[in-house]
């Protein structure tokens, strides 16, 4: 929830060492699928019931959004998945699995999007551990259930073979975890305890691995090669925890615990790459970049404030409808007091090691783009001459279906 917001470029380049090919060049994968909490939630929780689901639909959430729409992504624009989404040739994140699945659209999207794009099962407020805001989100382990039944829609369709080969080339996207340390945190104030004892700690950290450990064992088992896991940041240094010191500062001993967990799960990959063949992964060290990085010598100029929110560093109130907003929304660090704002567009500066890895737009890609934007899809007979279409040509037509896709939700 608090990573800086280049670490992102961090996590593509990480990435791309996953994802490349030895001989250098950078090969997208075929499609992507995301697992995670609010900084990766593009509008699952729209379609979850319930009174305590945190959801992005109102203003200002989404305001420099394409439109200015709320997407039901817990920023002011594109998130955390939608900019590694871009950088590794996708135009934004895959659609939330909720609104593939939605009686609205009449369930025929799910199988054609998971073989072509992917599917994000990312959902605000999500933990590791199922007790983590328990009822007001997709738990990490449903997550990986809703990719379990999704697969297994895609095998009716085109076999498993197919599906096996798509998904071991598939990258998949995982950040989860900060949930479960303000949960923690919470539950520790309310016993009016300041530190967690020995023991209560260790429990804690072990189900928040051996629970990560199965939801990545899982996936593998059901195909999942190659991962990008973003660590849990510096969460005591988001507005909403800074709030409750009376100097505005991180509050320490939060951040030391999600550093402990974050070395637990750096073991926790080396210990079960040996045991699960071909698999890949990369780290995106959030907490490490945050910690290292001083967001006012990037040019922002709040670090410790909410852009949208209201009272001290805009901390004490929700982003609502009639709060008020920043004035330069790009410099500051925060959007709200829990998330960052809009990630930075993928053709920003970058490392170069990224720039000469990522594939350049095939030239005819953007006038079947301007095509595809004038052409009738919503017929049925359409979309399936598409389908077939992309299943011979791939990557580039991948493109081409997703502005079609885009435009029809
Ligand atoms: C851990 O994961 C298992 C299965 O993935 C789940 O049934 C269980 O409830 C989880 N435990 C916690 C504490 O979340
Ligand atoms: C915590 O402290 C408050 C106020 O000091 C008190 O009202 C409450 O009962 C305490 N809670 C516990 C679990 O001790
Ligand atoms: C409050 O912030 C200050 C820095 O401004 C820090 O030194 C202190 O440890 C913080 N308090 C807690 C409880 O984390």
């Amino acid at each position: 929830m608090v990573e800086v917001r280049p670490v992102v470029c961090l996590v593509m380049v990480l990435s791309m060492d996953v994802l490349g090919a030895a001989a250098g060049v950078f090969k997208p994968p075929p499609a992507m699928y995301v697992l995670g909490d609010s900084t990766l939630d593009v509008g699952n929780n729209n379609y979850l019931p319930g009174a305590n689901v945190p959801r992005a639909n109102r203003r200002y959430y989404g305001v420099d959004f394409p439109g200015g729409v709320p997407t039901g992504r817990f920023s002011n624009g594109y998130n955390t998945a939608d900019f590694i989404a871009k950088c590794i040739g996708f135009v934004s994140s895959p659609p939330p699995y909720l609104s593939l699945v939605a009686p609205a659209s009449s369930g025929g999207l799910l199988v054609p999007t998971a073989l072509t794009i992917g599917v994000s099962y990312a959902s605000g407020g999500a933990g590791i551990l199922d007790s983590t805001n328990a009822g007001g989100n997709i738990p990490l382990s449903q997550q990986v259930r809703l990719f379990e039944s999704t697969k297994a829609a895609m095998e009716s369709k085109v076999g498993p073979r197919a599906v096996s080969q798509l998904l071991s080339k598939s990258f998949f996207l995982i950040g989860v975890g900060s949930n479960d340390f303000f949960a923690f945190a919470t539950a520790l104030a309310k016993q009016n305890k300041t530190a967690a004892t020995q023991s209560d700690l260790a429990a804690f950290y072990g189900s928040l691995i051996s629970n990560y450990s199965s939801a990545i064992t899982e996936l593998y088992k059901l195909g999942a090669r190659k991962f990008g896991i973003i660590n849990v940041g510096t969460v005591g240094c988001v507005p909403i925890v800074r709030v409750l010191n009376a100097t505005g500062g991180c509050a320490d001993g939060l951040n030391q615990l999600a550093a402990g967990f974050d070395g637990f799960l750096n073991s926790l990959l080396a210990g079960l790459a040996p045991k699960l063949p071909g698999l890949a992964y990369s780290i995106a060290d959030s907490f490490g970049f945050a910690a290292r990085t001083d967001p006012l010598s990037l040019g922002f100029v709040s670090q410790d404030s909410a852009c949208c929110g209201g009272g001290r560093l805009g901390a004490e109130a929700d982003c609502l409808p009639g709060a008020k907003l920043c004035a330069d929304r790009d410099r500051f660090l925060f959007w709200d007091r829990v998330h960052l704002p809009s990630a930075l567009p993928c053709s920003a500066p970058r490392p170069t090691m990224m720039a000469r890895r990522s594939s350049p737009l095939p030239s005819t890609l953007s006038s079947w783009l301007t095509r595809a934007k004038l052409a009738d899809f919503s017929k049925p007979a359409t979309l399936s001459i598409l389908l077939t279409v992309i299943s011979n040509y791939g990557y580039m037509l991948r493109w081409f279906f997703f502005v079609v896709f885009v435009s029809h939700i």
